[in-house]
This record gives structure tokens, C-alpha cells and sequence, in this order.
């Protein structure tokens, strides 16, 4: 369905309600769009990335009963296959287009789509494009979330086309950011599992997007912000250095020896007035977790023993963790074992890519006891004393 952003410029977006997985591994609670754009100009017609190949025809179909007869640019921000996968359809579809994109990107398009290099018109950042009575202007934002990523931004307008980049996977049947705290909570998820790993690269392209007027922000995934500064403002908050005086606890338990420790410590810290966020790994959203990594100072697994090792679950999550690099400051475990093993050396050699310092861990042998319960609120003072030390807690 086309849909008018402002005059001559519309949204094509296919949505996609149903699904429930992305790359086989991130939760879709509400779903996704797939937003593609187009943009005339009197003189040429571009067409702003594509559909997922599961919606190539809802694409197909909405620029025929839009009678668009020309496409003259299809720019491509972003080779994985949710924004490109519908080129080769397109290009077929309308012989004389050309895609646009970085020489990254083109590249990758090359490999991953076999779309022919004869089909490409390769540009610049800061290579302008005119339409007619509109300009293009492109902008390499590389790693917001692969290395060719590109941005456009619409002078005349004032509109970014950022692609992955402040999107939400939230299927909506409005066009705009309607409401916003549910658009907070996508956009955080998907910041979290997605964009998160590349905080610093993210900085520096919020600096430069700064000095561009911007009056909306166009993503690929999800609704559109018809007013930028909330969602800037996001954003700068996630990638800063900034830490809250919360505790991310994530634990599996078998016998319940791991979750006594668990509630023990939880409670320890609601005492002391730290935040907890309390995850058990058995059932959690992952993604629910992963919005958790953002703004907390301090990750602590719980998990206990098993086949001598962690509980595959607490290994998973420490996995997760490590890949997306959250800002975290401290990090300890807690746990039980039977009669051995090395958990702990186990989880915490999961965490190399993490700048923590690792608390001294409380690991209990089978049942916990008061010295134990006793150790648990030690990790919990020692929490709160680093909290304070950075000054976040009181
Ligand atoms: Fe929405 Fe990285 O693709």
C-alpha cells in the first residue's frame, strides 16, 4: 500500500503481523514492517530499498495499482535481504533502473543477490543526486548493523531514510509513531539486539547526523517519526557510557539450590535499593533480556552444575551477553554444584568481550546455608558500593 509522507514522496510498506523470528534467533513479539519508499522528482523516479523476498509481491503489487510505470533509481541502503531481497524482482519488473549504492554495498548485493554489475550506479558519501525538484544525498553509516550500511537523506524535505537504523520491528497499521512509549519499547528492543554491539560507531554518527537538519525520520522497519528528537534523544542515551543503578540477574535452576540464592539476592538488593531485573533463562524473551543489557551497571548469571559444567541455558545468555556488548561495568555469578565442576570458570570465560570487573562469585554446595545466604548479601553490599563509587547509587 502507498501511503503519502508529503508531497511526491510515499511510504510502501509491507506488513508483516505474523512474524515471530528473525534470523532464527531474535523474538518478534509484535511482528515487523518492511519499509520501502518512493520518492518522485519530476525528471526520475527512485525507489528507497525493497521488501523481504516473503513480500516481494505485496511490493510488486502496490507500485502497480500506484501506476508507477518508471523507476529510474533503486537506492539500496543495506544488502541483508529483508531491505535488498526484492531487488532482483524490481530491476526485472523495471529494466532501466539502476541501484544505488556504496561500492560496499554493491558489492555485497553482487554476492549475496547476483545481481548483475552492469545494474549499478556506485556513489560517495556526500554524493548528491537530483531527481528534478529533488535531491538525494547519501551518507555511509557503516556498522548500523553491517559494514556497507547507507543513509539518504531528502534535502528538500528534510527527511532521513536511515534504513535498519533507529527502525522498531513493530507492525503497526498507522504509518507514524503513534504511541510512544510502545515505540520506546520496539525501538529499545531492536537498538538492544541489534544495533547495541556498535555503540561507538553509533556515536559517531549521531554526531554527524546532528549537524543536518532533520524534521523526520524514515526507517526501514516500523513506524516513522514524524517528530526525530525523541528517538535522537534515545538513542544518545543508549550509546553513552551512562549506567544505572540496576542489576541484571539471569538465572536457571534446577533443584532450586540456584534460585534460593537467586531470591536471596534479590532481595538483598531491593534492599539496598539497587533495581533488579530478574530473568529466569527457562522461560525468558530473549529480547526482554537483551533491552535489560542496555542501561544496567551490573549483569549478575546465576546457574547451577551440570555435566560439569554451566546449565547450557546461563552459558547461553552469557553468550548473548558477550555478543551484544552492552555497556556493563561489574558482573559476578552465583550458583550451586553437586560435587564439582567449573561453572564459573565456564561463564566467566564467556564474557571476555564485556570491560566488567567480575565481583568474587557465591557458589553454593547443593542446598544453599547461611553462610552462603550470608555471601549473597556480601556480593549485594559489594554492588552497591561500586554503584556508589560511580555515582548512581546513594
Ligand atoms: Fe532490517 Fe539489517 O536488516
Amino acid at each position: 500500500m502507498m501511503q503519502q509522507l508529503k508531497p511526491n514522496v510515499y511510504s510502501i510498506r509491507a506488513i508483516d503481523w505474523d512474524r515471530r523470528l528473525f534470523d532464527e534467533l531474535i523474538p518478534l513479539p509484535e511482528g515487523t514492517t518492511y519499509n520501502a519508499y518512493l520518492i518522485e522528482g519530476g525528471n526520475k523516479t527512485a525507489l528507497l530499498d525493497t521488501v523481504d523476498p516473503t513480500k516481494t509481491d505485496t511490493l510488486l503489487d502496490s507500485l502497480a495499482a500506484s501506476a508507477v510505470d518508471t523507476i529510474d533509481y533503486v537506492i539500496s541502503h543495506h544488502a541483508e535481504q529483508d531491505h535488498s531481497g526484492s531487488i532482483p524482482a524490481v530491476l526485472s519488473r523495471y529494466p532501466d533502473a539502476k541501484v544505488v549504492t556504496n561500492a560496499k554495498c554493491r558489492s555485497m548485493l553482487i554476492d549475496l543477490l547476483q545481481i548483475d554489475e552492469s545494474r549499478f550506479l556506485t556513489v560517495a558519501d556526500g554524493q548528491t543526486l537530483t531527481l528534478g525538484t529533488k535531491t538525494l544525498q547519501f551518507f555511509d553509516v557503516p556498522w548500523v548493523h553491517w559494514p556497507e550500511t547507507m543513509a539518504t537523506l531528502l534535502q528538500d524535505d528534510h527527511i532521513l531514510f536511515p534504513c535498519d537504523f533507529f527502525g522498531a520491528h513493530l507492525a503497526t497499521s498507522g504509518l507514524y509513531v503513534e504511541d510512544e512509549p510502545m515505540a520506546y519499547e520496539s525501538a529499545k528492543r531492536y537498538y538492544a539486539e541489534i544495533m547495541m554491539p556498535f555503540r561507538t560507531m553509533i556515536r559517531k554518527h549521531l554526531e554527524r547526523l546532528g549537524g543536518l537538519r532533520i524534521d523526520m525520520i524514515a526507517p526501514s522497519h516500523g513506524p516513522v517519526h514524524r517528530k526525530p528528537q525523541p528517538i535522537l534523544d534515545a538513542y544518545e542515551d543508549w550509546v553513552s557510557d551512562r549506567v544505572k543503578n540496576e542489576v541484571v540477574l539471569a538465572y536457571v535452576s534446577m533443584h532450586e539450590s540456584t534460585k534460593k540464592m537467586v531470591e536471596q539476592f534479590s532481595r538483598a538488593l531491593i534492599r539496598r535499593n539497587v533495581v533488579v531485573r530478574q530473568f529466569n533463562l527457562a522461560a525468558t524473551d530473549l529480547g526482554k533480556l537483551a533491552i535489560a543489557l542496555v542501561d544496567a551497571a551490573t549483569v549478575v548469571l546465576g546457574s547451577p552444575t551440570v555435566l560439569t559444567g554451566a546449565h547450557p541455558k546461563a552459558a547461553y545468555a552469557a553468550f548473548v551477553a558477550n555478543a551484544l556488548r552492552p555497556k556493563t561495568r561489574f558482573a559476578s555469578i552465583i550458583g550451586s554444584f553437586g560435587w564439582g565442576g567449573k561453572m564459573v570458570e565456564q561463564l566467566a570465560g564467556l564474557l571476555g568481550n564485556l570491560k566488567i570487573e567480575l565481583l568474587d562469585p557465591v557458589i553454593a554446595k547443593g542446598q544453599p546455608n547461611e553462610e552462603d545466604f550470608r555471601a549473597v548479601d556480601k556480593l549485594a553490599d559489594q554492588i552497591l558500593a561500586r554503584h556508589k563509587e560511580i555515582g548512581i547509587a546513594r
